[in-house]
Order: C-alpha cells, then structure tokens, then sequence
C-alpha cells in the first residue's frame, strides 16, 4: 500500500519505472547538507512522458541522476520493470544502464571533442562490446535528422548546438532504451531551433517504443510535451496533474504561482508551432524570486515563505499528496479539492 508521500502512485498499469520516497543529500561541510529532493515518488507508464516541472535548484536534475544511479541516491528505491535498481553495485547496474540512457541540457559537452559523429554514435554500443554496423549509424543518424554523409566525420565544433542534441539523443538511441530521461534538453538551444528537438522527441518516442521522463523549468515546453506533469518545489513534490488539466485545474499555490508568471498565448503554443520561449518572452508578468535555502529548508510546507495562503499550520505540519481529482493530487493544507 503507498504511503501518504507517495499516494499518487498508481497500483496497476504497464509501470516501467517506479521510484518511492528518492532521497538526495550531498555533504555541506560543518555538518550541514544540502536537502536536494526530499522523499519524492512517482511511476511512468508504458509510452508515457512525465514531466518534471519546478525552479532551477528545486532538484529535478538531482532526482534525474539518482535514478541512472549517477550517483546513487541517498536513500529510496528505484525499480525499473520489477528490477531494484538502488544497491545493485556497478556490474549489475550496468546491465540495466541500456534500457535506461539521459540527454542532457549542454549538449556540445556531453561530447567528446576529438571524435568525430561516427564515433560518437558508436560509442554507447561499443562500451558494451558491440560494433556497430556503418548502416546502423546511418541509418540512427537519419533517424534523428542528420544526413549521415553530411555529418560522418564532422567532430562536435563542426555541428550547431541542435545537431550536437541530434547526435546525443542518436547515442542514447543506439542502446535502445526503454526510457529516456531528458533533463532541460533544449534550454540552452537557440529559441528557433527548440521546437526542432521536441518534435524529434516525440517523434521518436513513437518510432522506438520509449516512455520519457522530461525535466524542464518552462512550463509551456513541459505542458506541450508531456501527458503528467509532476511539479517540485525545493525538493518536494506540490502537485501531480495531467498536461490537459494544468491551465484550469492546476490547484497548489506554487503551480498557480507558475501558470501566473506565463501569458496564455504561450501555454497554447503547439511543439510544433511558435516556439514557446518566444511568446513568453514579449509578455511574462514573472519576476525572479530567491528559493529558500535548500540547507535549511522551511519547516511543514518548504512553500510557506511564498505562499499567499500559508497559516500557521503550514510552519509545522508538512502536508501530504491527496487525490483531489481523478488523476490529480496536492500538497496543501488550505487548498480544498
Ligand atoms: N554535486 C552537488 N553537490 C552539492 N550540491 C549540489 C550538487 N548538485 C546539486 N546540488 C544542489 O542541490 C540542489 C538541487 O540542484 P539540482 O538538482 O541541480 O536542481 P535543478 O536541476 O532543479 O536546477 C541545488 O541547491 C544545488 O545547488
Ligand atoms: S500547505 Fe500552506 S504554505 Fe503550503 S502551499 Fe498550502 S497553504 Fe501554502
Ligand atoms: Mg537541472
């Protein structure tokens, strides 16, 4: 039985992965540490893509690491179609590491500078012993939008920032995962060439049978591209929603505070539309707010020094997810459902 942290997890379904009450801590010095999630849960279905939503340092990447085991969490499970991957030791994790690959925010960094596309693509393969084919390349390279003969030699500062993605996601690609974690894949891309790498997303989630777990602090890329979305604040999660409730259900103050700080127009933008960086940026209402400390975060509700609604409750009860809707769970002692 899920516990009150962990209620939104569902029981039945074609669950890929499942990750319960993940702990992340890194050392501080004088004996403090830095709370970077704090006992978050959640599943992803078959074919599914689950969005992790929050402010930068609120711990998606963090989380997102500690599922590749990259490095282990401090404490949680992690289990991928029925296999524990917490505690495993390296060898036994490396043979679940094919079925479970990452593309990060910087791509021209995730690659090695000296090799060139051909390589690069191979490599993933090649750690296991596996060479392959040049038709296999090819063929991946096409897949992902790269005209292999146009690109075969290239080495990464030949490329753009979207091609070296292209040549990232080509390389997780190769192993044939069944989940890809995408953290802020297009973040640091030209506002032009975005929305090129999310509809390669989803397209090849469609071609290659893939669930996604896709971290981004913009809501409108995260809204368009996922099917759930989990919002996260300072470690915790504040809200489970599906994409399609999100502008008129969402309820947490934190989610309605994000929604607040974007137009409509650019929630409507479609992936394969205006890009929707660039709508929000001829209008957004948002201003920059410090996070707390994620040293000393606040007691009960780590929301409550931003709420608008906060009591007194919130400084020393910590609230629980509930089900506040069909599909649809909160954090929140003063939000009723
Ligand atoms: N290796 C690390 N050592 C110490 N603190 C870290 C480390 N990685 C991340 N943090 C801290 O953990 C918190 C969460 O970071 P991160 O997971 O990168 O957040 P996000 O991806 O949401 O921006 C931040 O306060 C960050 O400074
Ligand atoms: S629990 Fe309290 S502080 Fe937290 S979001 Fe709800 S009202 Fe705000
Ligand atoms: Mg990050």
């Amino acid at each position: 039985m899920a516990g009150t942290g962990s209620a939104h997890l569902r029981p039945d379904g074609d669950r890929v992965l499942v990750v319960e009450d993940l702990v992340v801590e890194f050392p501080a010095g004088r004996n403090q540490k830095v709370h970077a999630v704090s006992g978050i849960s959640f599943d992803v279905l078959d074919g599914e893509t689950l969005g992790i939503l929050g402010e930068s340092g609120c711990g998606k990447s963090s989380a997102g690491r500690a599922i590749m085991q990259l490095p282990p969490p401090t404490s949680g499970t992690v289990r991928m179609e029925d296999n524990e991957l917490t505690g495993i030791g390296q060898g036994a994790m490396r043979r679940h590491r094919k079925s479970l690959q990452m593309i990060l925010q910087d791509p021209v960094s995730a690659l090695n500078p000296r090799r060139k596309v051909k390589d690069l693509v191979a490599e993933g393969l090649e750690i296991w012993g596996v060479k392959p084919s040049k038709d296999d390349i090819a063929s991946m390279l096409s897949a992902v939008g790269l005209p292999p003969e146009v690109v075969w030699d290239r080495r990464p500062h030949e490329l753009s920032g979207g091609q070296c993605q292209r040549v990232c996601i080509a390389r997780a690609l190769m192993l044939g995962p069944r989940v890809l974690i995408c953290d802020e894949p297009v973040s640091s891309l030209d506002v032009s060439v975005q929305a090129q790498i999310l509809n390669l997303l989803e397209e090849s989630k469609e071609r290659f049978g893939l669930s996604m777990i896709f971290i981004a602090h913009d809501l409108a890329v995260v809204k368009n591209i996922s099917d759930r979305i989990m919002i996260m604040y300072l470690g915790k999660v504040c809200e489970v929603i599906r994409s399609e409730d999100l502008a008129s259900a969402a309820l947490h103050p934190y989610t309605r505070l994000l929604l607040d700080s974007v137009p409509e127009a650019a929630l409507d933008a479609a992936v394969s539309g205006e890009p929707a960086a660039v709508v929000r940026d001829r209008g957004s209402k948002s201003e920059t707010v410090e996070l707390p400390s994620p040293l000393a975060p606040p007691s009960g509700c780590r929301f409550r020094t931003r709420c608008p609604l906060a009591t007194e409750r919130c400084a020393t009860d910590e609230p629980q997810l509930r089900e506040v809707a069909p599909g649809q769970f909160i954090a929140c002692h003063n939000v009723a459902g």
